[in-house]
């Protein structure tokens, strides 16, 4: 037997391996839940976009961004449907924290620049910006429209340029009196393995997220010296709201194994990548598309035996 088959064979098969991926995400959920309050965002004020869904990387991440002691959360969704349970959520586990929810459409530059102002009226400072609002669309090429191609750009990228446009303004205003000497904050961008290489999302969808890889970078390059820093995160395939019927798919048709290579539950792992960037343990991450992703998008996709 080849080297290659011996390693593959060595591999679990897909159906133990997504059973214990899902018992190790478990793991990982409950040691986190009963993990001691964390300080990493000890006084931060932030905004999160898209934590609507109940089985969302934007709420997973609010949480999490409570755990560690935020001071204000401003948490918005165009859905209002779950936001009051996520405020009392936070609010019974983190009653220190203050949350503040508002339904709007991250994609507009009103609201996007009103949150920024509110932040920085109520606060005083504004310190991190997840823009984590998006949406997949499924259409093939030859169905994909002009109009769902402008939607994916709008929703996914133009709310991210609206994000680094008017946070990074606020986060350069100083207010000693608020304990913010210097300017400076964190901005963080979902976007995605399909913004890195095909094969993870329609052309529209992957365009939009290859644009918001993009801005990290530039806009990064343009806030130099102000120590304002931009990047996104860029998540493999896990399961939320906007993926459940891919999950649900794979499980009717028992094929449940083949996607779990990825990672089920994977939308806390998210969320520690961006308490990490929106701290100051990242203070030297600048620019950066950051792929968690369990290893998806390092490697072309296999032929088994060509290699061989
Ligand atoms: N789940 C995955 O496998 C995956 C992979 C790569 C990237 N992403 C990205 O992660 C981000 C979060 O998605 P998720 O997987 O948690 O999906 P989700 O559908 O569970 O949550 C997305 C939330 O964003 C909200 N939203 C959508 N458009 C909005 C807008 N214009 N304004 C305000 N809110 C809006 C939705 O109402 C929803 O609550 C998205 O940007 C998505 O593209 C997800």
């Amino acid at each position: 037997m080849s080297s290659y088959n011996k390693t593959r064979h060595q591999q679990q098969n897909p159906e133990e391996f997504y059973k214990t991926t899902t018992a190790r995400i478990q793991k990982i959920q409950s040691q986190i839940a009963n993990s001691p309050r964390g300080t990493r965002l000890t006084d931060k004020v932030c905004i999160i976009t898209g934590v609507g869904s109940l089985k969302g990387i934007g709420r997973a991440t609010a949480i999490r961004f409570a755990h560690e002691g935020a001071k204000h959360l401003y948490l918005i969704d165009f859905d209002p449907t779950n936001l009051p349970d996520l405020k009392s959520t936070i609010g019974k586990l983190y009653p220190d924290v203050k949350v503040t929810t508002l339904q709007a459409d991250a994609a507009d530059e009103a609201a996007i620049s009103g949150v920024c102002d509110q932040a920085l009226r109520e606060e005083g400072r504004l310190d991190v910006f997840f823009a984590n609002a998006g949406f997949a669309s499924r259409n093939a090429l030859p169905d994909t429209t002009a109009e769902t191609f402008m939607d994916s750009m709008r929703i996914n990228a133009l709310s991210c340029f609206h994000a680094v446009k008017f946070a990074s303004a606020a986060m350069q205003k100083r207010n000693p009196s608020r304990g913010k000497e210097y300017s400076g904050g964190s901005i963080i961008m979902t976007a995605s393995t399909a913004g890195i290489r095909s094969g993870a999302g329609t052309v529209d969808y992957s365009a939009s997220k290859a644009a918001v890889n993009s801005i990290a970078k530039t806009s990064a390059y343009q806030l130099q010296k102000c120590d304002v820093r931009v990047n996104t995160i860029c998540p493999g395939l896990i399961e939320t709201n906007m993926t459940g019927e891919t999950f649900d798919y794979a499980r009717q048709r028992g094929t449940a194994g083949k996607i779990g290579q990825l990672n089920p539950l994977g939308r806390f792992e998210i969320a520690q990548a961006a308490v990490f960037l929106a701290s100051d343990d990242s203070s030297y991450v600048n620019g950066q598309n950051i792929a968690v992703d369990g290893g998806l998008s390092a490697s072309h996709p296999v032929a088994p035996g060509r290699w061989v």
